[in-house]
């Protein structure tokens, strides 16, 4: 079984988008793949109930402690809220094998995803013996100069892998609206942004 789990403290760094997008691709996939969603605004849940009928069937619970299959072909993904921190994040993330941390371009983002990815790294052995983390670039605008500050802090964080960038993109505005992913979407449409998810793919180890 996989179990990946996007958190960031920060609010609106794109954890839900992150969590949905890859729900929807462990599900096309064919993994057995189950949402979880933490978050009291449950907007991962909101997703799945605009998830049409004919697609890849994904299990969404809003219950942390929850059961959950531990087959081989099992995913599960949490989705939590922001301004998690102390002995409520260690509990959260010992329950996992992979953290993604989304992080926006801006000042403030950063300084507070450096401040998060501290707490982690504070964790110690839990992080380094089990858990391995990845920092993820969100809302990324190419060429620009905040962007170019973004991939230049998240390479240096050490110990956690810098996986990808995601652009800023309306895909991911219709993909939030009708329970899709990118990746079950016009593939034209959506040829770059899938070519940005490989590595993420890659290194939670489900292509
Ligand atoms: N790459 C992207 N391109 C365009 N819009 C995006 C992208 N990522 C996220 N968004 C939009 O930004 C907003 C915040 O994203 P999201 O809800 O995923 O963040 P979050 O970290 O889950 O927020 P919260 O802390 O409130 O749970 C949403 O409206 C979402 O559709
Ligand atoms: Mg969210």
């Amino acid at each position: 079984m996989k179990s990946i789990m996007i958190i960031n403290s920060k609010g609106g760094a794109g954890k839900t988008t992150v969590a949905v997008n890859l729900a929807s691709y462990c599900a096309l996939k064919g993994f057995d793949t189950t949402l979880v969603d933490l978050d009291p605004q449950r907007s991962s849940m909101q997703w799945l109930k605009a998830r049409p009928l004919s697609k890849p069937l994904i299990r969404g619970t809003t219950n942390a402690n929850k059961p959950i299959k531990k087959g081989k072909n099992n995913v599960v993904i949490y989705d939590v809220p922001a301004a998690i921190y102390g002995a409520r994040l260690v509990n959260y993330v010992k329950k996992v094998n992979s953290v993604v941390v989304p992080v926006l371009p801006s000042p403030i983002d950063m300084k507070a995803a450096k401040d998060f990815i501290q707490s982690l790294r504070s964790m110690g052995p839990v992080i380094r013996n089990k858990i391995k983390v990845g920092l993820v670039a969100n809302r990324c605008r190419a060429n620009t100069n905040i962007f170019l500050e973004l991939d230049d802090y998240l390479l240096k964080e050490k110990g956690m892998k810098y996986i990808t960038a995601l652009r800023d993109n309306t895909n991911y505005i219709k993909s939030a609206r009708n329970g899709l992913g990118i990746f079950e979407m016009g593939e034209s449409a959506t040829a770059q942004d899938r070519e940005e998810w490989k590595p993420l793919v890659r290194w939670l180890e489900l292509k």
